[in-house]
């Protein structure tokens, strides 16, 4: 799969890389110099390059991993994203990162929907720290997986994302619509709050169980 990244920090950065490493042909954008880009790519592997955001909306999905704040310009620089899957990790938190700045009757998903309504949104890798997703991807062979949810209207635009989820080495957990984000990204504060909060470090994931 071509996948785009928009945003090649924290997240961008991880999850690029992962993917190239699992055999996707990953263009990394959106930094604020060339030379991190380039670093990212060349570190990345014989799969990744770089390039200008518009470049990188040249995919089959592009993961959209920027701060709220940011998204109108790199949509702008991306060409709008007419159409195709944009996977987004973005959470629509303020300027300085305390809080969410939509939520209970919209989420940032469904707003990022409404920007580029040709495309197909999904949420997902919203929910975990970046600091775990070298840890999930070291331990993806194992049976015990964590989990990670995607919210999705268009199903293949979900199964595509669930796709890149297993390959990081998470079980896609399937959430229904996007209208779903409501709830998972206060969910993804909470993650936030246990992983960044006491003493145990941020590698912090989640899995869920059904019993019975
Ligand atoms: N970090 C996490 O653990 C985490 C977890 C879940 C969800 N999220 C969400 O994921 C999204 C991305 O988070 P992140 O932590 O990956 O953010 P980040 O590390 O700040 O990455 C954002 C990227 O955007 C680039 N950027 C910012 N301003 C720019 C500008 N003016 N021109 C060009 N590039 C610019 C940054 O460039 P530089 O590389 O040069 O700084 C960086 O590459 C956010 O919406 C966040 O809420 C983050």
């Amino acid at each position: 799969m071509r996948v785009g990244i928009l945003g090649s920090g924290l997240m961008g950065g991880k999850l690029g890389t992962i993917f190239a490493r699992t055999g996707h042909e990953v263009t990394f954008s959106y930094a604020r110099s060339e030379q991190k880009l380039k670093a990212l790519a060349r570190d990345a592997g014989d799969k990744a390059r770089y390039g200008k955001p518009r470049q990188a909306a040249e995919a089959d999905a592009v993961l959209l991993a920027v701060h709220w704040s940011r998204v109108d310009e790199v949509l702008d620089q991306a060409g709008n994203l007419p159409r195709g899957v944009v996977v987004t990790c973005s959470l629509p938190m303020n300027d300085d990162d305390s809080d969410l700045v939509i939520g209970h009757a919209a989420s940032g998903a469904e707003e990022l929907q409404k920007k580029i309504p040709k495309a197909q949104v999904v949420a997902a890798f919203n929910t975990v720290p970046s600091e775990v997703l070298p840890g999930v991807y070291a331990a993806r062979r194992r049976a015990r997986r964590p989990s990670m949810v995607c919210c999705a209207d268009h199903a293949a635009a979900k199964e595509l994302a669930a796709e890149l989820a297993r390959d990081v080495g998470f079980t896609p957990v399937d959430a229904g619509p996007l209208r779903i984000a409501r709830y998972v990204e206060p969910f993804a504060l909470l993650v936030a709050q246990l992983a960044y909060s006491g003493a145990d470090g941020p590698e912090l994931a989640y899995r869920f169980e059904r019993l019975g």
